[in-house]
């Protein structure tokens, strides 16, 4: 018999010890473990290992595989059922992810009220004892009666309990404090966690529930434990949001069942988080008034357009290397916006210092901000503040064109609801918009050098 020794973290294999685990970086980790030869006498057949799904396995023609519509439940939550597409689905196993103290566990047993009265629930953690839960539960107003507390890191436990009375809906708090004990490893390593992923899996795939797992996110951000868990599951949900912000949101990165990029809105109070429906004005709700470098903006999430404040602050520098930061709009994007703004208009953005900031805690991703935040950065360079009423959007270029971006329709409805007057567009979109809205002016904008002109200057 050979011996390997094998990272318990990462499952990094070397045939010699060492102390410190070259892959994952993690010290003391590796662990001997007995292997078989990889010997094989001369002409042996190779082994074929077959498992429980393919050991029926039969390939069928298209027309004649039959299926029944996957059936969904509401949460009662309605932001969370957005982000889900539409609801839980029977069987389904959703990964809820998030920084600590995000608001996931809260979030979850809020779930477990708000669902429908009857439906039973096992809400099985390994981080709070039940007199915990039950203090956070009797301040989050949760009286449900089908609720059950289930406290247990033995994933072969949770699964007898899971057997024994069938609910509806599991929810595991969290992935990585629970084991397996035929396992050697601690709790939350790769191997434990994705061996107690597959008994759950497994279990929510033949009983049809649903189970629903939170899982901690490391220091850069990612799901702690393999990758591997996100391809396992059938939906994975990032919390997201600063624990200093009110609003959290939940963004789909994967989805079996549905789009993936729906958001929901939640607002933190004390007691627990409620649904922001209507996030635009809840998000603008305070503004500043008649200040420089303020502009609104207007991005799609998923299906939803969504506005919101993006603030410059452009400032002389005390040191000859002047700081710049951006806060939910990517760096990058704002050294390029203001190297666009230095070479086509001449602004002098390089000896002063820029901070760019996305109120509420929200995270821009699209191109389409590009132009509110030239503008928020020309009007605080300026001291000129931005009329209250005027929106834009668009994508700016290398050459400082404005360029079209999708769902312009969607955006400008948004805008008009909200009672923006003035909306301004990339002038190629403008044409046949102009024609379509009457209350409002739209203006075109060809490139960055029609902006001053919306400032005034
Ligand atoms: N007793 C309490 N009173 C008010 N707010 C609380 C209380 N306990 C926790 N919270 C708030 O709830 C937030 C979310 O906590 P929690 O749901 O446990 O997060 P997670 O499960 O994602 O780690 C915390 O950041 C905290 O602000
Ligand atoms: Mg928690």
């Amino acid at each position: 018999m050979k011996t390997q020794y094998i990272c318990t973290n990462c499952e990094y294999t070397t045939s010699k010890w060492m102390g410190r685990c070259p892959l994952c970086g993690e010290w003391n980790t590796l662990e001997e473990r007995e292997v078989e030869s990889a010997e094989k006498p001369k002409g042996a057949a190779r082994k074929v290992t077959r498992t429980a799904l393919n050991s029926a396995s039969k390939s069928m023609k298209i027309k004649d595989i039959t299926y029944t519509d996957c059936f969904r439940f509401s949460t009662g939550i309605g932001e969370f059922d957005r982000v889900l597409g539409g609801g839980i689905v029977e069987g389904s196993v959703v990964l809820l992810s998030g920084e600590p103290g995000i608001g996931k566990s809260t979030l979850l047993l809020q779930i477990c009220s708000s669902i429908a009265e009857g439906t039973d629930i096992l809400y099985v953690s390994g981080e709070e004892s039940a007199p915990q839960i039950k203090h956070r539960a009797e301040r989050l107003g949760v009286t449900t009666e089908s609720l059950s507390i289930l406290c247990e890191t033995n994933i072969n436990n949770i699964t007898t309990e899971i057997e024994a009375i069938k609910p509806k809906v599991v929810i595991i708090d969290s992935i990585q404090t629970m084991y397996d004990d035929n396992l050697a490893s601690m709790p939350g390593t790769v191997t434990q966690v994705k061996q107690s992923a597959m008994c759950l899996i497994s279990i929510a795939k033949t009983l049809g529930t649903a189970v629903i797992i939170v899982g901690h996110v490391n220091k850069d951000g990612a799901i702690a434990g393999p990758k591997v868990l996100e391809h396992m599951v059938d939906s994975v949900l990032y919390f997201e949001g600063n624990k200093q912000h009110l609003y959290r949101i939940i963004r789909a990165a994967k989805n079996r069942f549905g789009s993936t990029n729906e958001i929901g809105v939640f607002e933190m109070g004390d007691d627990g988080l409620t649904e922001v429906a209507n996030p635009s004005e809840a998000l603008l709700s305070q503004r500043p008034h008649g200040v420089s470098g303020s502009c609104a903006v207007c991005v799609m999430e998923g299906t939803r357009p969504i506005i919101a404040e993006i603030q410059a602050l452009v400032n002389s520098s005390p040191t000859p290397s002047p700081r710049r930061m951006a806060s939910g709009i990517d760096y990058n994007r704002s050294a390029l916006l203001l190297a666009v703004l230095e070479k086509r208009l001449g602004l002098k953005f390089s000896s002063l210092e820029v901070y760019l900031n996305v109120t509420g805690g929200l995270q821009l991703y699209e191109t389409a901000s590009d132009m509110p935040t030239a503008l928020a950065l020309i009007s605080s360079l300026k001291d000129t503040p931005i009329p209250e009423d005027l929106i834009a959007f668009g994508e700016i270029g290398l050459a400082g064109e404005c360029r079209s971006v999708t769902g312009m329709e969607l955006r400008i409805n948004e805008a008009i609801r909200l009672g923006f007057k003035t909306i301004a567009i990339p002038a190629h979109s403008a044409k046949t918009l102009k024609k379509k809205y009457s209350g409002v002016e739209i203006v075109p904008i060809r490139g960055v050098y029609d902006l001053k002109g919306l400032l005034g200057l």
